[in-house]
Parts: C-alpha cells; sequence; structure tokens
C-alpha cells in the first residue's frame, strides 16, 4: 500500500523534469542597436522617433540622453530602475552633429518562427548559453514548455497560428512568472499584453506539463507549413539526405529511432547520451536533437500502414554526416550493451552516406516480423491465384529493415526497469547542484525593475495627424 504513493511521486519528480524552456530571442529594447534604423542606439545629439501609428512596448535599461523624441499614439515605454532621458543643451560632444533615428518595425515577428527561439534543459542552461539543438517544430514552444521572454526586455510578437490557441505550460514576462491560465488571459487584455502579444491566436498557460518520462510529443506538426515558412534549406552535400520527422529541411547526419518501454526516461537518457559521448572532443562540433515523435511507420520502407511514437535522435555535423554516423554507431553500441536497462527494446539508424544502410538495424519487434511474415503470404497467395503479378523487382536493398533478430527481451520486468531509471547511477551534475533555482539573476531581483506590471504608458495626448514632437 505504501509503495504506491512513492512510485508516484518519483514518476511526477520525473515528469516535471521533461519540459523544455523556450526562450524568445529578439527584443525591443532601447539599447539593442539591432532596433534603430542608424544601426546606432541614439545618443545626446539625435533626433528619436517612434512611428506614430505602431503599436510598441520599449523596455529602457539605463538613462539616455536625447535632443528630441517623437513618441507613437499608443505604446509603452518601461524604465529600468535608473533608467530616463535627459536633455543635453546643444550638441552632445560624444555624438557628432545629431541624426534623425527611427525606431525599427517589429510586427513581423512570428512566435511560428523557429529562428526566433533558444531550448535549454533548465532556467541555469538558458541563462549558461547551453542551448539544445532541435528538429524545426521543437524550436518553437511545445504544448508541455516553459516559455521566457528575457526578463529585462520587452519584445512584439503576432501569436497567429492554425489554431484558436497556443497552449503552454507557464509563460514569463519581465520577470514574472505566469502558470495560470485566468491570471496570463487578463495581463493579455492589459495595456502591455496588449502591446506585446498581437495575432489570430491567444497564447494560453497552465497546459499540464509532460507527465511521462518516456517523454511527450511537441503538438506542433498542426502549425508545420506555417513553422517551415520561416526557414530557408542549405544546400547539402551527402550521398542521401534524410528528413527528421517534424524537420523543414533534409539534413546530412544520422537518426536513430528508438523503441523504449515503460522504463524509459528521456531526460535521463539525453544526460546519459551527453556524459557518454558529447562532451568527447572529437563530438564537438555534433548536434544532438532527441524526442518523442510520431514516426510514420512502413512495411519494408515502402508501404506506410500508420504511425507510432519513438524516440527520435537526429544527429548533424555541419558536414557530409561521417562524424553522425560514428556517434550513431557508438549509440547503438551503448544500446546493445545496455538498452535493456535504460528501457530500450532495440533501435534503427538512418545515416546519409549509405543509402538503406542494413548494418544499422538493431533489433526489431516481432509483431513486425509477424506482420511481414503475413504480408509476404498473403502476397504469395495472390500470385499463385493470379490475383496479382509479379512486378519486375527493383534493385532494392534485401529488405533491409527487416528485423531479423531481437537482442533484447520484450517481456522486460517493469519493476525493474522503473528502478534501474531511479538509480541507474550515472552522474547528473544539474542534481548536484543545490539550490539551482534560487541563484538566477533576473528572478530573484524583481526589485530592479520599475513598474513591471504596468510599465509607463501613455496614449499621447498630443498627438495630431503628422507626426508628434514630444520635447524633452
Ligand atoms: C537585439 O535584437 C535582436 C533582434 O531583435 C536579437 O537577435 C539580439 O539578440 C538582441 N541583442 C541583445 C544584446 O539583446
Amino acid at each position: 500500500m505504501s509503495k504506491m504513493p512513492q512510485v508516484l511521486l518519483i514518476l511526477c519528480f520525473a515528469g516535471a523534469a521533461n519540459a523544455l524552456y523556450k526562450q524568445w530571442i529578439p527584443n525591443t529594447n532601447y539599447e539593442n542597436k539591432t532596433n534603430w534604423d542608424k544601426g546606432d542606439v541614439p545618443c545626446g545629439s539625435d533626433i528619436v522617433q517612434f512611428s506614430s501609428q505602431r503599436k510598441v512596448s520599449v523596455f529602457v535599461e539605463t538613462s539616455h540622453a536625447v535632443q528630441e523624441m517623437m513618441l507613437p499614439m499608443d505604446g509603452e515605454i518601461i524604465l529600468n530602475s535608473g533608467a530616463g532621458f535627459y536633455v543635453v543643451a546643444g550638441q552632445d560632444p560624444d555624438c557628432g552633429t545629431g541624426v534623425k533615428t527611427k525606431f525599427k518595425n517589429s510586427e513581423a515577428l512570428q512566435w511560428l518562427n523557429p529562428t526566433l527561439w533558444q531550448t535549454a534543459a533548465t532556467q541555469n542552461d538558458l541563462l549558461d548559453g547551453n542551448f539544445l539543438f532541435s528538429v524545426h517544430e521543437e524550436m518553437v514552444p511545445c504544448q508541455q514548455d516553459d516559455v521566457v521572454f528575457k526578463a529585462l526586455s520587452s519584445f512584439r510578437v503576432d501569436t497567429s497560428s492554425n489554431q484558436n490557441t497556443i497552449p503552454v505550460k507557464s509563460l514569463s514576462v519581465l520577470g514574472k512568472v505566469f502558470e495560470s491560465k485566468s491570471e496570463f488571459s487578463e495581463y493579455l487584455s492589459s495595456d502591455s499584453g496588449q502591446l506585446q502579444f498581437h495575432g489570430s491566436s491567444a497564447v494560453t498557460v497552465g497546459n499540464p506539463g509532460c507527465g511521462d518520462p518516456t517523454g511527450c510529443e511537441c503538438g506542433n506538426s498542426v502549425n508545420h507549413e506555417r513553422i517551415c515558412s520561416a526557414v530557408t534549406c542549405g544546400s547539402l552535400s551527402c550521398e542521401t539526405p534524410l528528413l527528421p520527422v517534424g524537420h523543414c529541411c533534409e539534413v546530412c547526419g544520422a537518426i536513430v529511432t528508438i523503441h523504449y518501454t515503460d522504463g524509459f526516461n528521456l531526460q535521463n537518457y539525453r544526460e546519459r547520451i551527453r556524459h557518454l559521448f558529447l562532451i568527447l572532443p572529437q563530438y564537438k562540433s555534433i548536434q544532438l536533437g532527441m524526442s518523442k515523435v510520431l514516426k510514420p511507420q512502413r512495411l519494408m520502407r515502402i508501404i506506410p500502414y500508420g504511425s507510432s511514437p519513438e524516440i527520435q535522435v537526429v544527429i548533424l555535423d555541419g558536414e557530409t554526416g561521417k562524424l553522425s554516423e560514428a556517434l550513431a554507431q557508438d549509440m547503438i553500441q551503448d544500446i546493445k550493451a545496455h538498452g535493456s536497462k535504460l528501457g530500450i527494446t532495440g533501435a534503427d539508424i538512418q545515416t546519409s552516406s549509405e543509402p538503406g544502410s542494413s548494418a544499422g538495424t538493431v533489433v526489431g519487434a516481432v509483431c513486425g516480423v509477424l506482420l511481414v511474415i503475413a504480408l509476404v503470404v498473403i502476397v504469395v497467395v495472390l500470385i499463385r491465384k493470379g490475383v496479382v503479378q509479379m512486378p519486375p523487382l527493383p534493385s532494392m536493398p534485401a529488405m533491409p529493415s527487416l528485423p531479423t533478430l531481437s537482442l533484447f527481451k520484450r517481456n522486460i520486468n517493469v519493476d525493474d526497469d522503473l528502478n534501474g531509471a531511479i538509480d541507474r547511477g550515472f552522474d547528473n551534475p544539474m542534481f548536484d547542484k543545490p539550490d539551482m533555482l534560487s541563484n538566477i539573476p533576473g528572478v530573484s531581483s524583481t526589485d530592479s525593475i520599475f513598474m513591471t506590471q504596468t510599465g509607463v504608458h501613455f496614449v499621447n495626448p498630443a498627438y495630431d495627424e503628422n507626426e508628434t514632437d514630444f520635447t524633452v
């Protein structure tokens, strides 16, 4: 009786560790050079211009000298503590004669643009710049992810998508974390919320995190087209490019597809691969993304018959894929040796250097074999009866994906496996850091933001049809 709640607790914990953090990269900060049409932050001799018609939420970190400032009709300037504007009498000697400089348009930045997000496993990793690679669909926040807009910054994002809502687990803006649906929809209707988020779909928070230790599907495939419309694919230099599930472009590299049981733990396995392989000098240039995807199933790699959840590991090396293949082979060796302990029943490799490489097929599902046998029997019977005519066989590799042997027993004891997952015993540096959440700058220092909640909101009273000059 008393064992059950314990097990549940552990599962919940493991599940909680499975969500990823997705951080929005662009900002509408005054100090960011790329936000100004002259490519520089305005100085004391300059005339600063915000387009009158544009909605904008600007974060100002420090204090700035300006000559003159034109404000938009509807907008807000959020001042960090100590930030502000002042006027220099005459010319600012450090600034030259002065120019008229415009704040650029950030109207077109799309939530569903994968190039505008960074992914990390923890908040610390976000701060340290330890970002994870993933397929394009998963670069954009998944439904179980925590979304982060950097603490000392503002932004404007178009949340149009193919659905009415964009569900996520939590979302933080200006250092405040929203986890409740009602609280965030209230924020969305506030002045700041309306300036920061626009578009046809509403972001909703409070979606449950990933409660499945084996991982959760991202849920962004409904928006695949929109996501990929923002991506430009590079040219490839390999024989057989691969198309990972959820990716917009073909790649040169390797894909390891892992078949798992309930004892599998995605987060732990990701850490294992990092510790065993990715930290090795020879794999420095490797990009590796690992997630649960719905893989289309094909009999003999040709005939589609539905899809099943698998762990997809995408490995890229930026070149022909040889290095990726070496890592994939290393992973297969590791799976052969420890797979049953890790909750892995089998794995397939696809590489871009060897078309249809059969060497990589490690194991397979018994029922897969049975299905193939059944199909072969049916076809043979039909041919005998003259219903089907035998086509001339193309030079197909001899049933490369046919799983012929099962390395690991299918009837793995779940209890054993669960224990194995819990005290696997490879060292995880993330758990060695005490209170890793308490020392994140910006999270605890809410008092450094001046009027975080509302900002300094203004509807320009002096606005007229022409540009309003607001001299500070
Ligand atoms: C400045 O803004 C651009 C685009 O919005 C963004 O990519 C970049 O990371 C920002 N730089 C800083 C220092 O915040």
